[in-house]
């Protein structure tokens, strides 16, 4: 793994703060990102234990997103169109905004954090409170396989991809199809989203690495669809080697060429994404300093994992956001990590309250406008970071 990339200490970024641990030291590490020359793969090179990040208080349902929502309703009725799986499993399976979309008999559900876990549980819903792995992929497959597996924004938080593949491989039948989905590392680069980075992305993927990291558990992509979930986002078809019944399409080809016309294979591409981020933090931190001169009032929306990167390491100064507004439930009334900027619930954006909002969840920026089109109307607006920090 050669580094490319440092973004100073962090906490963990969804390790929302009490009140009354406010003073107490948070523990950091050091975020700093790599490139496997061989495997063409990028990844966080100080990595955080599992247990330490997905428990019992992970914060992020799917469910409280309209987007997210709308995306897996869509999805999941394409793939029962096109595959007509008797068996569908999601590894990670949150809230559940993707398996209700199913008769109860037809899926099961894997989810580590148990607070989310006994969600879909309480609904009815079959969900393993465990890590996905072979020994759990024997256990839910001991009468039936599976035809279809699902995961989203899940394996690029997972250190040991392998044990992944080689439950995958035990668990599909052999006709079977995993779905995987995560964001992209090419519009990661091409946005300047180096908050794509936090201790719960151990990688983010491109075509060409996943193909390599495939390969040796009997697996190939046979298909690749683009979305604009997380800040653009690709969601990939693979199946077994042996399986005859998928060809492989020209999207692969082409999503392949795409990556290498970029340079996603060598390392002076990440370099030279390494010296955009330095020039971004400074910009963001003009922008901020300039915004506050002028006795703006700045608050944020979506108190991210993400927005905990960018503060972090842009170290804005403390004060300069008064609060942020979210919608989930359980990061309101505590604290961002690091930063500890207060995250209040979620009111409509008004002139009278904010001049100005720093987009912290900008991977929902469309949704965001279209619900806040009365505060754009009279004249607020926007601090974005992503392609480069400007006020939108
Ligand atoms: P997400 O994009 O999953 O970010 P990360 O993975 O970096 O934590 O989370 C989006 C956050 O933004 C989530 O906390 C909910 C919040 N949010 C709002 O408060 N209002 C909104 O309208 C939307 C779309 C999201």
């Amino acid at each position: 793994m050669k580094k490319f990339l440092d973004l100073g200490l962090q906490p963990l970024a969804n390790s929302y703060l009490l009140k009354k641990d406010l003073n107490r030291k948070e523990k950091k590490f050091r975020l700093s990102v790599g490139f496997d020359e061989k495997k063409y793969l990028v990844s966080i090179l100080n990595t955080v234990p599992k247990e330490k990040m997905f428990n019992e208080n992970y914060p992020y349902k799917s469910s409280e997103s309209y987007t997210m929502k709308k995306e897996f309703r869509k999805l999941s009725e394409k793939i029962k169109k096109k595959f007509r799986p008797n068996m569908v499993l999601e590894i990670g399976s949150n809230d559940g905004a993707f398996l209700k979309n199913f008769n109860k008999k037809n899926i099961v559900g894997v989810e580590p954090c148990r607070n989310l876990a006994n969600i879909t549980k309480r609904k009815g819903y079959k969900t393993f409170c465990e890590y996905w792995d072979s020994k759990l992929a024997k256990i839910i497959t001991k009468d039936q396989k599976i035809d279809l597996i699902y995961s989203a924004n899940t394996l690029s938080h997972i250190e040991n991809y392998s044990e992944i593949f080689k439950a995958v491989d035990l668990a599909l039948t052999n006709k079977g199809v995993l779905v995987l989905e995560d964001p992209s590392l090419l519009e990661c680069l091409k946005n300047g989203a180096y908050d794509q980075f936090y201790c719960e992305h151990v990688y983010v993927f491109s075509a060409i690495a996943l193909q390599k990291i495939i390969d040796p558990f009997n697996l190939e992509i046979f298909d690749i669809e683009n979305t604009r979930t997380h800040g653009g986002s690709n969601r990939y078809f693979i199946k077994k080697k042996n399986n005859n019944f998928y060809k492989v399409s020209k999207n692969v080809r082409n999503n392949i060429s795409k990556e290498m016309k970029f340079g996603l294979h060598k390392f002076t591409t990440y370099k030279n994404f390494s010296r955009k981020v330095v020039k971004s933090k400074i910009k963001l931190n003009k922008l901020f300093n300039n915004l506050l001169k002028k006795n703006k009032n700045i608050i944020g929306y979506g108190a991210t994992a993400k927005s905990c990167t960018v503060l972090n390491y842009c170290k804005i100064k403390k004060g300069a956001i008064k609060y942020f507004y979210d919608t989930t439930s359980f990061k309101i009334g505590k604290y961002l990590p690091g930063s500890k900027i207060e995250i209040k619930k979620y009111k409509k954006l008004n002139k009278e309250d904010t001049d100005i909002v720093y987009l912290g969840a900008w991977n929902f920026k469309d949704e965001i406008f279209k619900k806040e089109k009365h505060f754009i109307k009279s004249g607020g607006k926007f601090i974005t970071h992503i392609p480069l920090p400007k006020i939108i």
